[in-house]
């Protein structure tokens, strides 16, 4: 009775199941969710190669000064890069002095306290402090934006799906909003104080254009040429390294231990074929079971004259 009772209860729940898939795909069919802007306009980060790309990518360290003077000249302004210390920049191939002289110069000062008095100051900036950022608070960085946030740049490349890339398309890929997306989807408008950009996830970015014209920064000579492209893809590479600087390090080591485990297996597989070359071909007695032991047991049985 009860078995059944049990049988019915677990029918019932597989009947419901069964009727709401129905239900679900048939409103599928009959009402296909309706497509959206993003869904047809959102575009893939552009290619872009970098040195430090691959398993034996180095960075190229030309390339993360010029980013970084794309940084300090241009993103600074609204982005902050708390993760990185001003003496970390010593990776980039600058000298202790120069180092010192960029913090000493660098635009924001440190939060600090009047020694004489215990009232809030600022301070110049160290080789080691981390860059100051540029605003107060998020709500002074807010109420500069536009109301958007500019988030911390120190770790974008990994936040973001083929970061590199990603940073370098959102930089050149600002553009007036294409006419056929606004007469298919009139409510996906740019608003007001956002900007049209295909490689970000929704569409519309609060940040204004950033790079705009050739010569925007002033590279030194030996440098190719500052165009929008360049420095979009020199702050990008210069991205990748602050969010990870020891990238070399961690490819050189993976190299390290290939080599060592490709070199183990060989060992491995000398030593085995040396243990089993003659196992596999002397022929053991194993027992007093073995054929070969039993005539033996049963000649010497015979020789020393033991009957049965
Ligand atoms: C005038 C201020 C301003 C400047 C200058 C600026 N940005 Fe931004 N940035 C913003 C704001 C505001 C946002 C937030 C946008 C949003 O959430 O819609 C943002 C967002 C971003 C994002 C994040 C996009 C995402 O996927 O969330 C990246 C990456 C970025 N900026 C890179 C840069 C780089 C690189 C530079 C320098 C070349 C730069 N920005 C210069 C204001 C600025």
């Amino acid at each position: 009775m009860l078995r059944s009772i049990k049988y019915l209860v677990g029918a019932a729940f597989a009947g419901v199941l069964l009727i709401s898939f129905f239900v679900g795909v048939s409103n599928y069919l009959s009402s296909p969710p309706a497509p959206t802007a993003e869904e047809e306009f959102h575009k893939h980060p552009k290619h872009l190669a970098l040195a430090s790309d691959g398993p034996l990518g180095r960075f190229d360290r030309q390339q993360l000064q010029r980013g970084f003077q794309v940084y300090k000249e241009v993103c600074s302004a609204c982005h902050s890069l708390s993760l990185v210390a001003f003496h970390d920049l010593e990776a980039l191939g600058y000298s202790e002095a120069e180092v010192k002289a960029i913090a000493n110069q660098w635009q924001t000062e440190v939060p600090s306290v009047n020694p004489e008095t215990g009232e809030p100051a600022t301070r110049k900036a160290l080789s080691s402090d981390r860059f100051p950022a540029p605003y107060a608070n998020e709500v002074a960085a807010r109420a500069a934006n536009n109301n958007a946030l500019p988030p911390d740049l120190s770790l974008m490349t990994k936040a973001r799906h083929d970061g590199g890339a990603y940073v370098y398309s959102l930089l050149t890929g600002f553009q007036p909003q294409p006419a056929e997306l606004v007469k298919k989807f009139p409510s996906a408008k740019t608003p007001n104080g956002l900007h049209y950009n295909p490689y970000f996830a929704n569409l519309n970015l609060a940040m204004p254009p950033p790079l705009t014209s050739e010569g925007q920064v002033t590279y030194a000579p030996g440098n190719p040429k500052p165009t929008v492209d360049q420095m979009a893809k020199d702050v990008s590479a210069f991205l990748v390294w602050t969010a990870e600087p020891k990238l070399e390090q961690r490819h050189a080591t993976g190299i390290a231990v290939s080599i060592f485990l490709l070199f183990a297996t060989i060992l491995g597989y000398l030593a085995y074929q040396n243990i089993w070359r003659t196992e596999k071909s002397v022929v053991r007695e194993t027992g007093v079971l073995d054929p070969k032991n039993q005539a033996k047991t049963a000649r010497a049985r015979g020789k020393a004259g033991i009957q049965g």
